[in-house]
């Protein structure tokens, strides 16, 4: 097989910034209002593209947190408490709407605030999003059907911290279960990606959405750690390190709050010997390099059988010498900004360790922007299964390779992690497929597919990935007095 690459240049094809409409400054929105920060504190958030400020917010107190939560209080207590549950389900299909009709907006602010490529925004985020608010407006009035002769009653008023990898996707797959089942919200978004949130926030008050029953206070750590602590709120859902998480569980533990955690992980994807090795491919890019490795569910573990390892890695190193790097604004881009500088430096880490350990490093020759946070799509072979880079999250796009012979010894290798979010298994015969995925530590396992997401299927981790599910009818029960 030739070395050479045919490989095409395109034309530039930036989407147009101006459509975000980022204003200056963003106040926390709490009771329906812009409320500005108890401490006149405001923090920037960047566009990691180029380093560049973009606007300004809140930052939020153990005050603000505590006006949000009394707000979220009171509308649980009043309107929103009180509604029917097909009234409440309206409100729901029309934030859905609003949020379809501002979706190019949503889509430029989402790449310019957090840095990944306008196609994944513009085709999964966004819409992504405002399907989680269909599919669970749907649900609001059947609530006894989804858990029948159980009397479902909503916990109160949920506390929902999410991280900045998915922002506008993660506030939807928290917010829209928590308001079908009737309960009110306080949500604490991501330091450096808080702006589609706040255009939620927007959105709700456009929808007429009962004063206080969304909540949004912006801030870093600790304005999510006094939301943790704060003493009435009744249920926590987060989404983010498994360091956080443990904190997290921790602070929660013996309070009789409610709490669901989506942390980290460290997925297999494997690919055995009778797998469609192209389509394998495809999967293997879609699972690790697309969104810069942002992904909690990335496939960063790669298991290739003996005998298909020297097609599939041929294969795997032409097509990454074909991924566009650079403007997450231009619809040609594959792998967009890292999100930050501190997060650029921790996947620099990863990549040195991952050297010094001993393993061979692969990186298409890119020619990475001069400004901003970038990283190319890279590629470790000759890893041991006890390397750094093979057991610890990176959340970059970094690929670890090892090989296999036996079925027995990819499951064992798999599973050999402290984490279980999610897998991959790429095979032509169903039976043994099954085999495989049935054998995985994992809260989900995609079969010759991966990242797929659908806000009817069940979404979550088991050992240190946490627990509690999103999305579907379990998505339902983790909001609600079952
Ligand atoms: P992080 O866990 O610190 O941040 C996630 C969210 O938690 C943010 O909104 C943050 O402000 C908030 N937070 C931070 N400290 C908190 C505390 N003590 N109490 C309550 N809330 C708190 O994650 P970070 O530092 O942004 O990223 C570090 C690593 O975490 C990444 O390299 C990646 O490995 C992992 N991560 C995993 C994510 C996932 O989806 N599972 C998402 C983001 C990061
Ligand atoms: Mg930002």
């Amino acid at each position: 097989m030739s070395e050479k690459t045919i490989s095409w240049e395109f034309a530039p094809a930036p989407e147009d910034s101006r459509l975000a409409m980022i204003a200056k400054r963003y106040e926390h929105f709490i009771g329906g209002r812009w409320t500005p920060p108890s401490e006149g504190k405001y923090f920037q958030t960047r566009n990691p593209a180029t380093a560049r400020k973009l606007s300004e917010v809140a930052a939020g107190s153990a005050a603000d947190i505590a006006k949000a939560v009394e707000a979220a209080r009171l509308a649980f207590r009043g309107p929103w408490g009180n509604m029917p549950a097909r009234e409440r389900g309206k409100f729901l299909f029309r934030i859905a709407r609003l949020m379809q009709e501002r979706s190019r907006e949503l889509a430029v602010t989402e790449t310019l605030d957090g840095g990944k490529p306008i196609r994944e925004s513009r085709d999964i985020d966004i819409p992504l999003a405002a399907n989680h608010f269909f599919y669970y407006a749907g649900w609001a009035d059947k609530l006894d059907y989804a858990f029948p002769n159980r009397r479902p009653r909503p916990l109160g008023v949920a506390g929902q911290i999410i991280p900045w990898n998915f922002p506008l996707l993660m506030a939807a797959w928290k917010i829209a279960p928590a308001l079908a089942c009737g309960n009110t919200v306080v949500l604490k978004p991501a330091e450096t990606t808080p702006l589609t949130a706040l255009k939620l926030a927007e959105i709700l008050a456009e929808a007429g959405l009962p004063a206080g029953v969304v909540n949004i206070v912006t801030g870093a750590g600790a304005t999510g750690a006094a939301l943790v602590e704060h003493d009435d709120v009744d249920k926590v859902a987060f989404t983010g390190s498994t360091a956080v998480g443990k904190v997290i569980q921790k602070t929660l533990a013996g309070t009789g709050k409610k709490c669901t955690l989506e942390l980290g992980g460290k997925a297999a994807n494997i690919v055995l010997e009778d797998a469609c090795i192209d389509q394998a491919v495809e999967g293997i890019v879609n699972g690790i390099y697309l969104n810069q490795g942002h992904v909690c569910c990335a496939g960063s573990r790669l298991f290739v059988q003996e005998p298909v390892y020297e097609e599939v890695l041929w294969k795997l190193k032409r097509r990454l010498d074909t991924l566009v790097v650079g403007d997450p604004l231009d619809k040609n881009t594959d792998i967009g900004a890292i999100n930050s500088r501190e997060q650029l430096t921790s996947i620099r880490h990863y990549l040195k360790v991952g050297l010094e350990e001993g393993a061979a490093i692969y990186q298409p020759d890119c020619q990475l922007p001069s400004r901003g946070y970038f990283c190319p799509p890279t590629l470790f072979t000759e890893v041991a299964q006890s390397f750094t880079i093979a057991r610890e999250e990176i959340f970059g796009p970094v690929l670890a390779v090892q090989t296999f012979r036996t079925l027995s010894e990819v499951i064992e290798k798999a599973n050999n992690t402290p984490y279980g979010l999610s897998a991959g298994v790429w095979c032509d015969k169903g039976a043994r497929l099954f085999q495989v995925t049935d054998a995985l530590d994992a809260g989900v396992v995609w079969g010759n597919s991966y990242n797929n997401f659908d806000p009817t299927s069940p979404f979550g981790g088991c050992k240190e990935s946490g627990f509690g599910r999103e999305g579907g009818l379990h998505g339902l029960a983790a909001y609600l007095d079952i």
